[in-house]
């Protein structure tokens, strides 16, 4: 018989009047990937759920547009920043409403609204004495744009990027932010779920309470960057990155006066990857506490995407493109699986062949296969229109029961950024549906004419089914939709009431007809393993992943990479970028070919002389930092090091690859 419904989490609902959920502002230095998308869909889901759930809501994303790291990305770009940062900044702008992510805003931080909030609250935090001028030394990562304390670096590398910080020492502006650790800790305390999950919390206490809270180096002189929002109180410095990308927070809402930031400030929930929890929960607070301003109520804190076993990243380069992942796989399946997969605060691997497992096993057999064979039997045996309920029986309080259990579990749960356990619990409906269906046997009561029964049985799995693509709508916006229309329902978000579809039944009218197929999550043919065997698969990491990543291409396409074998004759280092080596290659042209390669961290331009590579030449030309780059060197990153593409025998200069 029918299970009850087990997975009511020992908290009651939680009611909000309001909800305010941001994203970080993303890093305009690369193009946006499934980490980005991940965030950003989750925030959404978020948003969505809590309109449903009938609270105002506001959903805030943006771009983070200052700083070393966009000047160097603009500069290999061979375009100024503010053009740079435009170009890229659209990427995530188009990117959204494909990915029907329903933000109610896109800051950037290089907008006068952006500039403006940053410049008061500076000034106010310096006219409260918390910043000073002062000489500072320490060991800067460009990546992560912040220093690094001695303790902080894992083997002397920053632990995010696995790179050498630069040391620097000049002269800045700090702010006290050590004067606030007993304050920060104190609230921590106090508000348990300040910072959640709860290993996050840990984190960020044990940090406080390991040692001094150091100060925060707040300036960069203008003599070393000038892309950057000026301070009120020195023209010849701008603000660091940090203390100018969490402002967009409140500058969004209109600090301080603005009625969005009176609104929706208590409400303020920030949602970011462990990347960066320490600039969200210890410099954020202590800005925020600095200027007179309330905390934010929630610091949300999810683990990484990883392509096995490493943190997917545009600085490794091992990312997954989220528009190629919508195209294989429909938008909503893909929606589906990133809440579903990944347990919120834990590190989760990508592989399209989970996302393949998910898509069959829990949308085309299970949700799939309820639509089908409902919608189906009601057009069987009622002509496709919703019957009038009648005889009831015991499987009907079950099944009852079982949906108020899953329902209150989504609910719960979803309100706890427990996506992944919250979806588990909506699918002992869906489960729970298809045994009701066999338990009940319509085929059975059409045959024995038993109407009074079959129409009781119909109308409770069609009213189930209304319910549970109303819960959807949070992660499957567009397949929720058409679930509904499919019942004959026009979805309107503003009418929902997720809290009361706990209580009530019968929202479905009968006598309204209903679509005779459903067909939203077709089968996919799961992935052969072509592979290498398992002993084989050492050392050929994330091989397979990425491999399944990438789209197919024409021949035509390919076609249009030139590829030749080019002799190096000439090498020499970058003279201003350590890890860049200007590489001239004799590829069959009147001139050698200068090709500016990522390698000096692995060859020394010597041993490089003679040598023979494979380089492409059609490559539009760009500069990397400041030097001409006619073309591409072929290469193999490997755990220790890397390998150049070679041909095994000695062939002429510039003969082509095919
Ligand atoms: O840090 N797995 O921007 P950013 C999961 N501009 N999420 C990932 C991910 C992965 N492998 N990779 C990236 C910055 N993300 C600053 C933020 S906020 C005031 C300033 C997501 O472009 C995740 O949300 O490096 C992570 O926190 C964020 O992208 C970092 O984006
Ligand atoms: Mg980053």
């Amino acid at each position: 018989m029918l299970a009850a419904g087990a997975f009511r989490p020992d908290k009651e609902n939680v009611i909000v009047e309001r909800f305010y959920i941001t994203t970080p502002i993303y890093y305009v230095n690369a193009k946006p990937h499934l980490g980005h998308a991940y965030t950003t869909t989750v925030a959404d889901s978020m948003a969505r759920f809590h309109r449903l759930m009938g609270a105002e809501t506001y959903f805030l994303t943006g771009t983070d547009e200052h700083g070393d790291k966009i000047v160097q990305a603009a500069e290999a770009n061979g375009q100024t920043p503010k053009e740079y940062v435009d170009t890229i900044s659209k990427l995530f702008q188009d990117l959204w409403p494909g990915m029907n992510i329903s933000n109610n805003d896109f800051i950037r931080t290089t907008e006068p609204r952006h500039v403006k909030v940053v410049q008061e609250i500076l000034q106010k935090v310096y006219d409260a004495g918390d910043i000073y001028f002062g000489e500072y030394g320490g060991h800067y990562c460009f990546g992560c744009e912040r220093f690094y304390t001695e303790k902080e670096l894992v083997d002397g590398l920053c632990p995010d990027h696995q790179t050498k910080p630069e040391y620097i020492a000049e002269k800045n502006y700090f702010f006290k932010m050590s004067k606030y650790k007993d304050w920060l800790l104190d609230h921590i305390n106090k508000n348990p779920d300040f910072i959640r999950p709860e290993r996050y919390r840990k984190e960020v206490v044990s940090l406080l309470e390991s040692g001094e809270l150091e100060d925060l180096c707040i300036s960069r002189p203008k003599s070393r960057l000038t892309w950057g929002i000026e301070l009120p109180f020195d023209a010849e410095y701008v603000t660091y990155v940090w203390f100018d990308a969490l402002i967009n927070y409140v500058a969004a809402l209109g600090y301080p006066d603005g009625d969005k930031f009176k609104k929706y400030w208590p409400a303020a929930n920030h949602l970011v990857a462990k990347d960066i929890l320490k600039p969200h929960a210890v410099f954020w607070p202590t800005m925020l506490k600095a200027a007179g301003i309330e905390p934010y109520q929630h610091l949300n804190v999810h683990g990484y995407w990883l392509v096995e076993d490493t943190k997917m990243s545009k600085s490794i380069g091992n990312v997954v493109e989220p528009l190629a992942m919508k195209d294989a796989y429909g938008l909503d399946a893909f929606r589906y699986f990133l809440l579903r997969e990944m347990s919120f605060g834990q590190d989760s691997s990508f592989s399209e062949k989970a996302l393949i497992g998910r898509l069959n096993a829990d949308l085309a057999n299970d949700l799939g296969n309820l639509f089908n064979r409902t919608l189906s039997m009601t057009h069987k045996y009622f002509g496709g229109v919703i019957p009038r309920p009648d005889i009831e029986d015991v499987e009907d309080a079950e099944i009852k029961k079982i949906g108020q259990g899953a329902m209150q579990a989504f609910q719960d749960f979803f309100n706890e950024f427990k996506f992944s356990r919250g979806l588990e619990g909506l699918w002992e409906l869906v489960r729970g549906l298809n045994k009701y269906v066999d338990a009940t046997a319509p085929w059975t009561l059409y045959k024995e004419k038993n109407t009074g029964r079959l129409s009781t049985v119909i109308y409770v799995l069609l009213e189930n089914m209304r319910k549970i693509a109303v819960h959807l709508w949070p992660v499957m916006p567009e397949a929720s939709e058409k679930m509904l229309k499919q019942l004959g329902i026009t979805f309107d978000p503003e009418k929902v009431n997720l809290p009361k579809e706990l209580d009530v039944w019968g929202l479905l009218e009968s006598g309204q007809t209903v679509a005779e197929t459903s067909n939203l999550f077709p089968r996919v043919d799961p992935i052969e393993d072509k592979g290498p065997k398992k002993s084989e698969k050492k050392g050929k990491k994330s091989e397979k992943t990425e491999k399944d990543a990438v789209a197919t291409i024409e021949f035509e396409d390919f076609q249009k990479v030139d590829l030749r074998v080019g002799t190096v004759r000439e090498v020499e280092k970058h003279p201003d970028a350590d890890r860049l080596l200007l590489v001239r290659v004799d590829t069959g042209d009147d001139e050698l070919r200068q090709v500016v390669a990522g390698i000096a961290d692995f060859f020394a331009p010597d041993d490089l002389i003679g040598k023979q590579v494979v380089v492409v030449t059609n490559l539009k030309p760009r500069k990397l930092r400041k030097q001409l780059s006619q073309g591409m060197i072929l290469a193999v990153k490997t755990k220790d090091g890397m390998e150049l593409l070679t041909p095994t025998g000695e062939v002429p200069g510039g003969s082509k690859v095919s």
